[in-house]
């Protein structure tokens, strides 16, 4: 049971085919991509396993439903499936079907092994059975005696021979197996559940049915025609026979046992004690890790076909970029909690962490680099000038890694944006611009590789969330993604020695929502979002031109100061409160104290810059920045000629 491997072995669960692909299959699938990108950058041998389950009443229904037989609809749905993930680019080694015939053997084989052990024997089946779940209820399991209390749906009467698996024999030895591997069930709180439930008893399972035959059917040696399996023993069943179980078992023994089998909080029952329980009984040793996450609403919603606010992956990421889903996906929930799907969320992260925080950073890099060392990097004075920021950088990346195989995909993305900050904030405490006026070239110099080199980390860790946006940084960094320059860059956390900067068009333009659902995104917003323009695309110019488009990523808007006062032992800052017509005031911390009092700025109007992001001085938060012009014969803030309306737009 202890055998570990070292090689890594990722799987989704295999999606129902009586439904096209939401957003909840995008989800684990997603995960699952970044896992196994993640895992083959550090340079682990990997196998990426995703597919379809194709059997059961529930498909046998729909099927029948549309005028198709099983295998016919099977087909379709599951090509889409495949379909969408080869749009999404997902990295899989193998799409299983429960339907493909070395599936349907090794299935067979482990029936056979699990019989041949003494873990099956045959018996009458009485009970519910929930068609929509596939799972059997007792009658006190119910809700009002007749509803699924999983999915709150009718349930049927059974009554059918079957056979079982000794489940009830497996309650003790699930229950060490829980307490020797803290992992084993991830979050932590999923797996509290699991073990109060196997706690409180454990009843045989029913692993055969009579009543329909769309299913594997029994061993031949069990002469058994009538029945087929249980839909959940079919399924669980694909993790082993994907690597070639009952038929070579090569792969087997390279991958098995798995790392992670990512599932959805509504399956972990099967997952930590079923699927554990069948792999005692194989003789085979138990995943390290069965990771459940949890579910997405949409817009505080439960997402559900007949409300029609089913979000459609495919949908958001050609109206806002692939990698920009991606990204939302892994960083907007923390692992194991229930997520809300909003456009304004989806939006909010797009603009502010990747627009302002990431794609800004690599502007400001080609920028410097491009005006003050013809894009030539050369990293010689970054450990004599910025150990410091290094040393920051590198506490931070020392654990982002244990947080990924944790589960704690949020958190390893927090975290490497705190190490964008770390960069943003060298850039305004070192003044490259004022370093290159005192002829201080070479401080200059180390400050902008200090911040390419810092770019070069965070996209070797962000590759596998981000791949083709990375894939851009990486070329205009002059760097590989591979796992060579892991190694180096982030492993043996050398530098890059020298490089030559090329210019990006703009990583990620300011997005505004689109209209979803039934319509399709506006031309131009799913231009914005894939970085063309509707127009020709301008030419990049020289440094100091930008285009309209640039020019307009700034709100500016006309304020009115309504309170002004000083702040305490700063000889430059004011405190001001400033009306915009938002409804409430914004405090903005202006460093104007040598130039205006505090009395004469109330009730007198400014220029606001209103879309800064928020930011502390000397404790105090301010959000936003008043416009000024300063010369040799003071500063004076630039107003309206004449009064206008409050929080009026500039442009
Ligand atoms: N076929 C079984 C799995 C067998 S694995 C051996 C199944 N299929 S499913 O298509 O119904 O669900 C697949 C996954 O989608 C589950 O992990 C489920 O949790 C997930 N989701 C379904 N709706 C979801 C959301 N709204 N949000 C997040 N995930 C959700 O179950």
């Amino acid at each position: 049971m202890e055998k570990s491997c070292k090689n890594v072995y990722i799987t989704t669960p295999i999606y129902y085919v009586n439904d096209v692909a939401h957003i909840g299959h995008a989800y684990t699938t997603i995960i699952a991509d970044m896992l196994a990108r993640y895992s083959r950058l550090t340079g682990s041998k990997t196998y990426f396993l995703t597919g379809t389950d194709e059997h059961g009443q529930k498909i046998a229904h729909s099927a029948e439903a549309r005028g198709k037989t099983p295998k016919e609809y099977a087909d379709e749905v599951s090509g889409k499936f495949k379909k969408l993930w080869d749009d999404f680019d997902i990295t899989y080694d193998k799409f299983i079907r429960t339907t493909d015939q070395e599936h349907k053997n090794g299935v067979q084989k482990a029936f056979e092994t699990m019989y041949k052990k003494g873990d099956i024997y045959k018996g009458d089946y009485e009970g519910f059975y929930c068609v929509s779940c596939e799972t059997f209820f007792t009658q006190k399991q119910l809700i009002d005696e007749q509803f699924c209390p999983d999915c709150g749906k009718p349930t049927n009467i059974v009554k059918e021979e079957s056979y079982f698996f000794k489940l009830s024999e497996y309650e003790d030895k699930l229950l060490k197996w829980y307490e020797e591997n803290e992992d084993c069930i991830l979050p932590r709180s999923k797996k509290n559940e699991i073990v109060n439930f196997v706690k409180s008893g454990l009843r045989d399972l029913s692993i055969s049915r009579t009543s329909f035959d769309w299913g594997v059917k029994l061993p031949e040696s069990m002469n058994e025609p009538k029945h087929v399996m249980y839909v959940w023993l079919d399924a669980l069943m694909n993790y082993i026979t994907a690597l070639g179980y009952g038929k070579d078992d090569i792969n087997m023994e390279e991958f098995w046992p798995a790392k992670v089998h990512l599932v959805g909080k509504d399956i972990l029952r099967f997952h930590a004690i079923y699927w554990p329980a069948f792999l005692m009984s194989l003789n085979l040793p138990l995943p390290k890790h069965i990771a459940a996450h949890g579910w997405w609403t949409r817009d505080g919603e439960k997402m559900s076909k007949s409300k029609g606010n089913v979000v459609n992956p495919k949908e958001i990421a050609d109206a806002y970029g692939l990698d920009s889903f991606r990204y939302f996906m892994l960083r907007e929930v923390p692992f194991g909690q229930d997520g809300d799907f909003s456009q304004k969320a989806l939006l909010d992260r797009i603009n502010s962490d990747l627009g302002n925080d990431l794609g800004n950073l690599l502007n400001r890099i080609s920028g410097m680099s491009g005006k003050y060392f013809d894009f030539k990097i050369d990293s010689k004075d970054v450990i004599k000038y910025h150990k410091k920021e290094l040393d920051e950088v590198y506490a931070i990346l020392d654990n982002v890694e244990s947080y990924i195989f944790n589960m704690q995909i949020n958190r390893f993305l927090e975290d490497i944006w705190k190490v964008l900050t770390v960069a943003n904030k060298a850039i305004g405490d070192y003044e490259p611009w004022a370093k290159m006026k005192d002829g201080k070239e070479d401080e200059a110099m180390a400050l902008v590789a200090l911040i390419t080199n810092i770019m070069a980390k965070v996209a070797l860790l962000l590759d596998s969330v981000m791949p083709e946006k990375i894939s851009k940084i990486a070329s205009s960094l002059g760097i590989s993604i591979d796992t060579i320059t892991y190694n180096k860059l982030i492993v043996n956390k050398e530098l890059v020695n020298k490089t030559t900067i090329t210019k990006v068009e703009q990583l990620f333009p300011r997005i505004e929502e689109v209209l979803l659902k039934q319509s399709i995104p506006s031309q131009v917003s799913k231009d914005q979002a894939e970085n063309k323009s509707s127009k020709k695309p301008e030419k990049e110019e020289d440094d100091n031109l930008i285009t309209i488009d640039k020019f307009f990523e700034t709100t500016l808007k006309i304020g009115t100061i309504v309170e002004a006062e000083e702040v305490p032992k700063s000889k430059k800052l004011l405190k001001l409160q400033v009306d915009l017509a938002e409804g409430r005031n914004r405090q903005v911390l202006a460093g104007i104290k040598e130039f205006y009092s505090a009395e004469e700025l109330v009730g007198t109007q400014a220029c606001v810059v209103a879309n800064l992001k928020p930011a502390k001085l000397m404790g105090m938060i301010s959000e936003g920045m008043l416009l000024a012009a300063k010369d040799e014969n003071g500063l004076s803030l630039i107003r309206p000629e004449t009064k206008k309306t409050i929080g009026t737009k500039i442009s």
